[in-house]
C-alpha cells in the first residue's frame, strides 16, 4: 500500500454512475480497465464483492501451482491476481510477466464487455446468495475505513437493493455476466458449490483451466483453500493492510465463511422486503439459484 492509498481514503470515485473506493481506483485506472488488451491465455476471476473472490483467487493459484502452496504463502493475493480496475494493476502485471496471467475484477459486464469481445480468455464468474453477500459486505463496511459508513442494517440493505453501494448493483452484475455464458469462455461457480463440495469445485476449475490434477495435488489444493487454512495466511487475510485502511481490531476479513449467515441480521420483515425486490429485479432471468436449495 502506498501514500496514494492513504491520501484518498475518503475519496469516492464515480465512474459510469457507479462509485468505487478512491484509495484504489482512479478515473485513469478505470479507463485503463475498459481498454485492457486481454490475451487468450488470461484467466479472469469476476465477482461482485463478498461473493468468494479471495477464495477463488486461492483456488486458481493453487490449481496452477498443482497444489504447491509456496506462491500463495509468499505473494499477496493482490499481486498474484491483481484487480484490473485498481491503479497498481498495470505496474503489477508488468513487474511479473507470467503466463497465464491471473486477473481479478469486480466490474460489471457492461463496462468490461467491449474489451473482452472476441477474447478466448477464461472467465470464472463467482456468485453467492445475495443475502449472505449483503451481510458480509455490511460487516466489511464496519472494518474497512475506505468504504462509506455502514449505518443501520435496514438502511444498508436498502442501499444494496437500490444498487447504491460501492461497486454498483448486484442484480446488474449477475445478470450481465451470466448472460455471457454462451458468448464468453465462462465458468459460473457459486460460493455455495464451493462450500458444499470444495473438492468437486476445484476439480471443475482444474478442468476449465485445462490443468488436470493428480489425486494428491487435488488434495493439497483442498487442504490449502479451506477456510481454516486461509484464515491464517497473511497473504490472503488482509492483515498486511495497515490499520488506517482496515481496522483489524473491529473484525477480520476472513469473518465466518458460512452459508446462511444472513439469518443473523434479517428479520422476517426485511426478508419479505428483500424477496419482493429480488423477484421484480430478476424477472425473466432463468438462472437457477443453488442457494435456494441449501
Ligand atoms: P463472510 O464475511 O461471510 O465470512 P470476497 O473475497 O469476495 O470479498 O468474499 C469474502 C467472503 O468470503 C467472506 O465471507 C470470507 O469469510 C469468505 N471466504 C473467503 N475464503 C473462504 C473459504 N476458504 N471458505 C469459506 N468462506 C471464505
Amino acid at each position: 500500500m502506498s501514500d496514494v492509498d492513504m491520501a484518498r481514503l475518503d475519496v469516492t470515485e464515480t465512474f459510469h454512475g457507479i462509485s468505487f473506493p478512491g484509495h484504489l481506483h482512479t478515473q485513469e485506472s478505470l479507463q485503463h480497465a475498459m481498454k485492457f488488451q486481454f490475451q487468450d491465455t488470461d484467466i479472469l476471476i469476476v465477482s461482485y464483492p463478498k461473493s468468494g473472490t479471495t477464495w477463488m483467487q486461492e483456488i486458481v493459484t493453487l490449481t496452477l501451482s498443482r497444489g504447491d502452496p509456496h506462491l500463495s504463502r509468499t505473494v499477496p493475493n493482490w499481486t498474484r491476481a491483481p484487480w484490473l480496475e485498481q491503479y497498481y494493476c498495470a505496474a503489477t502485471l508488468k513487474a511479473s510477466p507470467t503466463t497465464p496471467r491471473v486477473i481479478t475484477t469486480h466490474l460489471p459486464h457492461h463496462l468490461l464487455g467491449p474489451a473482452l469481445q472476441g477474447s478466448k480468455a477464461r472467465v470464472i464468474y463467482v456468485s453467492r446468495n445475495p443475502k449472505d453477500v449483503v451481510v458480509s459486505f455490511y460487516h466489511f463496511h464496519k472494518v474497512a475505513n475506505f468504504l462509506p459508513e455502514a449505518g443501520s442494517f435496514p438502511e444498508f440493505l436498502t442501499r444494496f437493493l437500490e444498487g447504491k453501494l460501492d461497486f454498483g448493483s448486484w442484480f446488474e452484475h449477475i445478470k450481465g455476466w451470466t448472460a455471457q455464458e454462451g458468448a464468453l469462455n465462462l465458468l459460473h461457480i457459486t460460493f455455495e458449490q464451493m462450500s458444499m463440495d470444495l473438492r468437486g469445485s476445484i476439480e471443475k476449475v482444474g478442468v476449465f483451466l485445462q490443468c488436470g490434477l493428480q489425486e494428491e495435488e487435488l488434495s493439497s489444493c483442498v487442504e490449502h483453500s479451506r477456510f481454516s487454512s486461509m484464515k491464517d495466511n497473511k497473504m490472503i487475510n488482509y492483515s498486511l493492510v495497515p490499520e488506517e485502511i482496515i481496522d483489524h481490531k473491529k473484525g477480520s476479513f476472513m469473518r465466518k465463511g458460512q452459508i446462511g449467515d444472513w439469518r443473523s441480521l434479517f428479520t422476517e420483515e426485511l426478508d419479505q422486503y428483500f424477496e419482493r425486490i429480488f423477484t421484480s429485479k430478476m424477472l425473466g432471468c432463468n438462472l437457477e439459484f443453488v442457494w435456494e436449495n441449501v
